[in-house]
């Protein structure tokens, strides 16, 4: 337990619809091992120095989420189930109101069931240490851009390259702030896709990125289920 004032929290995201996955259940409820994809980033968020989390799903889903994962296998770090919104930034501004009393907010994507202990513990000493952090992996491909008719028009320097990952953690007061002027934007220049980016953009302190793992997927399509599967069996 941290000591007051110095509250952590983790706002774990799990109200997204899985359209690019294309299967009936959610990808966050599919079983892998006998367990709801969810099931994984409570169960190692609960082992953490974190002191409470807070769970971001649909309307529809609040009660499964309740009964069939946090009390059926006893997550009591979870401190509420709230319900998210349209967009992934709408998810973590709703799920922001309910952290009013924490120092650092640590936002981790549900789809994201291999986080390990050791990316929980770095994020959580890159956020004391930096107020602003995202775990990231250095890219192993090179990544282009192309034009409308996918031409490749440039092709961006390697070794400058990160794909970012999730836990991102901030300090909460800053976060909340550079979220609340992001809603007031209403002609936003970019499509925010991480939190990182909305502190890049309507914050006050630069994003440090520290070191994630490339087991820590996120599952986005059917091909990566057999793969976290894999990495899943694999620890057990
Ligand atoms: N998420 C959320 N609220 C939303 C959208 C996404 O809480 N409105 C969550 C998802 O549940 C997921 C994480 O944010 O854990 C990362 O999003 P993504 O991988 O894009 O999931 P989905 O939006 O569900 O999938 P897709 O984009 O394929 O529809
Ligand atoms: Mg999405």
């Amino acid at each position: 337990m941290n000591t007051a004032g110095n509250k952590i929290t983790a706002l774990i995201l799990a109200a997204g619809k899985g359209q690019r996955m294309r299967s009936d259940v959610k990808k966050q409820y599919m079983l892998m091992m006998e367990k709801p994809v969810l099931y994984y980033s409570l169960d190692t968020f609960s082992k953490s120095e974190v002191d409470d989390m807070v769970v971001v799903t649909g309307t529809e889903d609040m009660d499964y989420v309740e009964t069939e994962i946090v009390k059926r296998y006893g997550f009591e770090k979870v401190r509420a189930v709230v319900a998210g919104g349209r967009e992934r930034y709408d998810s973590v501004y709703a799920g922001l109101q309910s952290c009013t009393e924490s120092a650092y907010v640590l936002i981790h994507d549900a789809a994201r069931p291999l986080v390990t202990a050791d990316v929980i513990h770095r994020t959580i000493q890159g956020a004391r240490d930096f107020q602003a952090v995202a775990a990231a992996v250095p890219s192993k491909d090179t990544i282009k851009i192309a034009n409308e008719e996918n031409y490749a028009v440039d092709t961006l320097p390697r070794k400058d390259l990160w794909i970012v990952q999730t836990p991102q953690a901030f300090e909460y007061r800053q976060i909340l702030a550079a979220y609340e002027k992001m809603k007031g934007d209403s002609h936003p220049r970019k499509q925010i896709t991480d939190d990182a980016m909305v502190m890049e953009e309507y914050g006050n302190t630069r994003v440090k990125l520290i070191m994630g793992e490339y087991e820590n997927i996120k599952i986005t399509t059917p091909e990566d289920i057999p793969l976290a599967e894999m990495f899943l069996k694999r620890r057990m």
